[in-house]
């Protein structure tokens, strides 16, 4: 099974950095965000992650490249912890797909279709991080145990939020699983079935992609996966599982992925505890 990652958005949130340096390599913690991801769809069983990748990114690429002058510069500086890290990221299962025009998140998505193949595959959004594989492999497991359906990792978000998700209706089947009935891109608050908004990680029936391929664009002028889900869900059944909010870090924006640095950064054994001493300083200030 594949994951998608599309990235050929321009990262308009964060210009003027994404002038020149593309959103998807903004650095959390210690790595760029779609190195987090990748790992992650990687952790969780994938055998091979298609970027699609708009063609004046190509740092992306090169990220994912071999670089054998700078990992042996490393080595011959002694600095093996360093030259271990480069030589990962360029050994990555990663290959690009491109999105010539931004014709939206659906339309990204089918780009891929060639190196599917036919087969289920992820779909995992760049501005979400995951840091635990569990999740997503609960996901698989749950298509598995319901035939090959799809299935879509929501989260509960406050009611005056819904408007900025895909927000679905489902029948709740206890454990955190829901059988969807219906699902909406980014409606108005009062008209929202749920609180329960889609939240970056699917995984994927064939009959998705098919429904791409002939999708017609929908709100704002793009071809809206969601549509194409709600396509699928008339002829087979869909599921949703609710993630603890805890679990997933928004990167989107800055504020959020200020926030997410500094949450997934207080985890982490070498930078959490002087970090934690920095901001509780700062903050008695
Ligand atoms: C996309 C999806 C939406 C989902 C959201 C967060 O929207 O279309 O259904 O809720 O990601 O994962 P975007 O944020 O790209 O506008």
């Amino acid at each position: 099974m594949k994951a998608i990652i599309p990235a050929a958005g321009l990262g308009t949130r964060f210009l003027p950095e994404t002038k020149v340096e593309p959103k998807e390599l903004l650095l959390l913690v210690d790595r760029p965000v779609i190195q987090h991801i990748v790992e992650e769809a990687l952790a969780a069983g994938v055998d091979g992650v298609v970027i699609v990748n708009s063609r004046s990114k190509q740092a992306i690429n090169e990220h994912f490249s071999p670089d054998s002058e700078l990992v042996e510069l490393l080595r011959r500086r002694g600095k093996e912890a360093l030259a271990a890290m480069v030589e990962h990221a360029g050994s990555l299962p990663v290959s690009f797909a491109y999105q010539d025009e931004p014709a939206g998140l659906g339309d990204a998505i089918h780009c891929a279709a060639q190196q599917v193949g036919g087969e289920p595959f992820i779909v995992s959004l760049g501005d979400v991080v995951l840091p635990d594989p569990a999740v997503l492999k609960r996901m698989v497991e749950l298509s598995q145990e319901h035939d090959g359906a799809s299935v879509i990792a929501v989260v509960p978000v406050p009611r005056d939020e819904v408007d900025r998700f895909g927000v679905i209706d489902g029948v709740d089947l206890g454990q955190g699983v829901y059988r969807i009935n219906h699902m909406v891109e980014k409606p108005a608050v009062d008209e929202a079935p749920s609180n329960l908004a889609i939240f970056g990680r699917y995984v994927l029936s064939p009959a998705v992609m098919e429904a791409l391929g002939h999708a017609k664009p929908g709100k704002g002028g793009e071809i809206q996966l969601t549509d194409s889900l709600e396509e699928v869900l008339a002829k087979e059944e869909m599921y949703a599982l609710v993630i603890d909010p805890e679990q997933g870090f928004d990167t989107g924006t800055p504020l959020s992925w200020l926030e997410s640095n500094v949450a997934l950064a207080l985890r982490d054994p070498k930078l959490g505890p002087p970090l934690e001493s920095y901001l509780k300083g700062l903050l008695e200030k």
